[in-house]
């Protein structure tokens, strides 16, 4: 099945309403995935938007032919991650963007490539590495590390309750053979979560959650880039994140938060001495989130929230 894009005409009318944008400039992509934010932006952009794709997985970079071929002046692709947003776009000359666009996480693409070892519902490799040639696979850590670290690891960035008894039956399993595929890491994981916890979700999901964010660093990456765009934004430039779990959309909304503030002053000093002055105005305070709508039609869409800043 194809990638359907999430909040595709809300995403798009925030990038595009950008006051920096007004005379034309440069809007990224940083997740080009199935390339469906990139067209939007590029048929509803002025002739003057270019703009600049990136994904870190060569498989999305292959994507990308025709819509090279139909918007040959206005659009360019970077293979690459964007925790290294600045050296990227420095490498094709550009130093600053008018806006910016997260939708992180994963694309149908990949989860839908059983050979890409992301799917708890389909048997491969335990790989989940986005780009096949940095890093890791999924296998190495389930196979090498010791309880406590997967402990931590299913717990920090899976939030799951059974963290523990499960990385003790990883263990226990793979002093017999090693686990090799997604189907046999789903299937243990199975055992050790309790029917009735399951109701919702399927019981690895969470697991392969973990493993996932661990493997691509992606906590680590979304965190570089929200500064480095920051940083690369012009005054009424905008960025938007798509955020699909609440670990990353916390680090957004923090990250967010924190750049909208302005003076730190105890309120008893009655002239500011901090000197802190506001670098972003929020525009989706509270975050958006799908219509049911939206949900009806493409349930993978239920867990996004979307939050913007412009630049002052
Ligand atoms: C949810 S999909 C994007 C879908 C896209 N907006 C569309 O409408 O087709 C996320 C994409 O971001 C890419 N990605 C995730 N982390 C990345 C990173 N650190 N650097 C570059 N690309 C990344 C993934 O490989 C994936 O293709």
């Amino acid at each position: 099945m194809p990638h359907i894009p999430v909040l595709l005409p809300e995403s798009v009318k925030l990038l595009l309403e950008a006051p920096s944008l007004a005379d034309g400039g440069v809007v990224v992509d940083a997740t080009f995935g199935g390339g469906g934010h990139s067209r939007a932006l590029l048929q509803e952009g002025t002739e003057k938007t270019t703009v600049i794709a990136i994904d870190r997985d060569p498989a999305a970079v292959s994507r990308a032919r025709s819509l090279l071929s139909e918007f040959p002046s206005r659009f360019r692709l970077l293979t690459g991650n964007y925790a290294d947003l600045s050296h990227l776009l420095i490498g094709i000359g550009i130093e600053r963007i008018d806006g910016l666009l997260l939708d992180i996480g994963l694309s149908s693409f990949q989860l839908e490539d059983e050979e890409r070892g992301f799917s708890f519902q389909s048997d491969g490799p335990l790989d989940m590495r986005m780009d096949p040639a940095v890093g890791q696979p999924a296998a190495e850590i389930v196979n090498r590390a010791d309880v406590r670290t997967l402990t931590r690891i299913f717990r920090n960035f899976g939030e799951e309750p059974y963290a523990a008894a499960i990385a003790r039956r990883i263990v226990r399993q793979r002093r017999e053979a090693p686990l090799r595929t997604t189907r046999e890491l789903a299937v243990l994981v199975e055992e050790m979560v309790p029917a009735h916890k399951t109701f919702r979700r399927h019981p690895a999901t969470r697991v392969f959650q973990a493993l996932r964010i661990v493997v691509n660093d992606e906590l680590g990456a979304l965190a570089k880039v929200l500064e480095r765009g920051l940083e690369g934004l012009n005054p009424g430039g905008r960025m938007v994140v798509i955020a699909y779990h609440s670990l990353e959309d916390r680090i957004v909304k923090q990250f967010f938060r924190q750049a909208a503030r302005g003076c730190v002053c105890p309120p008893k000093i009655p002239v500011c001495v901090c000197g802190r002055r506001p670098r972003v105005r929020l525009l989706k305070g509270r975050g958006q989130r799908p219509s049911d709508a939206e949900i009806a039609r493409n349930p993978r869409s239920r867990s996004a929230v979307l939050r913007a800043v412009e630049v002052l």
